[in-house]
């Protein structure tokens, strides 16, 4: 098994980033917030658990988050090759990811960090929007859809997320400077850390990860 993983604020483009790099190779995508709002839709237990902590733009618990990993894992080849997108978020879940890892005989062969200006990813968040009905995701100036409202790819609706509130964005950003942003120089001091420049257009970050890709 052998995994990479997307490590950033929120809004610098994990998303829209996995999208291109998941059609150009083999590997398959997890996203534990996607992962989370499809249990909060469904109502599942783990869904009404996390639904408090992700309205407020905090941390969903550790031992949720690798309960809905380890399952999902435990369901693949020891051949697969994932890609995290969002997780880990913590110093335990990296270590605990580590542990799952190892007893696997797998490897974390590379971390993404995708790096981009505060003020380019309040404007990032505000603008997104969302199709309810595949998950495509645009941006109302910078990736806006033919027909305002409407998804290119389905004719689903398009909404905003309800934790791109302003007020929320930004418990969001503090939240992954004090949580988060440790796992910069956790994964810099193992050597697996790659800096992507995300800032620019959603086709250069996926050549420069792409080019980058070992
Ligand atoms: P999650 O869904 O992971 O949200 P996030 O990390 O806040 O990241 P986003 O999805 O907001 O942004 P993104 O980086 O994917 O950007 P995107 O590509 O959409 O988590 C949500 C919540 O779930 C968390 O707050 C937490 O409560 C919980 N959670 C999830 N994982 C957890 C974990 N491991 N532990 C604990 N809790 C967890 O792009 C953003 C916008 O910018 C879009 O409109 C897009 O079109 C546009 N855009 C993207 N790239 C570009 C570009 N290059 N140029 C111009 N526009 C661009």
């Amino acid at each position: 098994m052998k995994a990479i993983i997307l490590l950033g604020a929120p809004g610098a483009g994990k998303g829209t980033l996995s999208e291109s790099v998941k059609n150009a190779t083999d590997f398959i995508h997890i996203s534990t917030g996607d992962m989370l709002r499809e249990a909060v839709k469904a109502g599942t237990p783990t869904g009404l658990e996390a639904k408090s902590f992700m309205d407020k733009g905090e941390l969903v618990p550790d031992d949720v988050i690798m309960r809905i990993v380890e399952e999902r894992l435990s369901q693949g080849g020891l051949d697969d090759k994932y890609m995290f997108d969002g997780f880990p978020r913590t110093l335990e879940q990296a270590r605990l990811l580590d542990e799952a890892m190892t007893k696997a005989g797998g490897v974390i062969s590379q971390v993404f960090l995708l790096e981009v200006p505060t003020p380019v990813i309040v404007s990032r968040l505000s603008g997104r929007r969302i199709c309810k009905n595949c998950g495509a995701v645009y941006h109302i100036t910078n990736i806006p859809p033919k027909v305002e409202g409407i998804c290119d790819r389905c004719g689903g609706q398009l909404y905003q997320r309800p934790d791109d509130t302003e007020a929320t964005v930004l418990n969001r950003l503090d939240v992954y400077q004090r949580q988060t942003a440790s796992l910069i120089d956790f994964y810099e001091k193992k050597g697996v850390l790659v800096r992507i420049n995300a800032g620019e257009t959603p086709q250069e970050a996926a050549k420069e990860m792409l080019e980058q890709l070992a």
